[in-house]
């Protein structure tokens, strides 16, 4: 890079956000060590915006210190009537004058501090096995399936969805169209490359040696959204792109395979 270098950004993008459940009042949030990250935005977001959202936020750390956040969520708490924290540690570190409780989340500690956690929406980030000790607890506790949310950036679950997907879609072809080629066009570059209809776009575009901008390649992230200029895909993601911006257009190279020629805004 050098000065003057301009860089592409796009604004956040998925669905681990309380706008998919707009309706909802009473939320519970429920993190263990860095999965406090999207929750801490998500109530920073409410309580900077005046949302009237009721919540309760539940963040598990190994030892009192290990606390993301700690002052400022209690800051935000003194701050807001419509915002409670409880903090629940696996031990207490160098922190000899904890008084919260030592442990992990059950169902008796979460009815003790939420006993409405059954109305509420349910928003959870952490490990893998936290979210999976959380989902389970809430199921044996009687709260909606429908009605809990989980941030998920896992790489090899979102592969193999996207896999699945295909495989499944592919399975018992009419014809086989996997070996018929197409020709994408960049319209700034003014490049051209020919592909099959069984690669995805960014996976023929990098063979080609276009370098597009890519992190998850499992679409989820939202970093190869480009918008198709002219012709068709058949896309298959994981929530790193949204419905509106799909009606403009927009698709998500990496999880994307051509049924037609294509023309990108490259
Ligand atoms: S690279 Fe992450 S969505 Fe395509």
């Amino acid at each position: 890079m050098k000065l003057g270098s301009q860089l592409r950004a796009y604004g956040p993008s998925g669905s681990f956000t309380p706008t998919v459940a707009p309706a909802a009042k009473q939320s519970l949030y429920l993190s263990a060590g860095s999965g406090v990250t999207p929750l801490m935005s998500m109530t920073r977001a409410s309580i900077d915006l005046g949302l009237d959202r009721d919540i309760v936020f539940v963040h598990s750390a190994r030892t009192p210190a290990d606390i993301v956040f700690r002052k400022e969520l209690e800051r935000l708490v003194a701050l807001s009537p419509r915002l409670r924290t409880f903090f629940l540690c696996e031990g207490i570190g160098n922190e000899s004058d904890w008084s919260g409780p030592i442990g992990r989340l059950s169902l008796q500690q979460l009815s003790e501090w939420v006993p409405d956690y059954a109305e509420r929406e349910v928003f959870t980030c952490g490990p893998a096995g936290y979210m999976k000790a959380a989902q389970t607890l809430l199921r044996e506790g009687g709260h909606n399936p429908a009605r809990y949310h989980q941030e998920s950036f896992d790489f090899s679950a979102g592969a193999a969805t996207v896999e699945t997907a295909h495989t499944a879609e592919t399975a018992a072809p009419q014809v086989d169209a996997s070996q018929e080629t197409f020709t994408v066009k960049l319209s700034r570059s003014s490049r051209t490359f020919k592909m099959r209809a069984s690669e995805t776009v960014l996976a023929a575009a990098k063979k080609a040696g276009v370098a597009i901008p890519s992190s998850c390649s499992q679409g989820i992230c939202g970093t190869c959204k480009t918008k198709v200029l002219e012709g068709e895909v058949d896309m298959k993601h994981n929530g790193g792109i949204r419905d509106r911006e799909v009606q403009k257009g927009f698709r998500l190279l990496c999880c994307s395979r051509p049924t037609s020629d294509l023309v990108l805004e490259l």
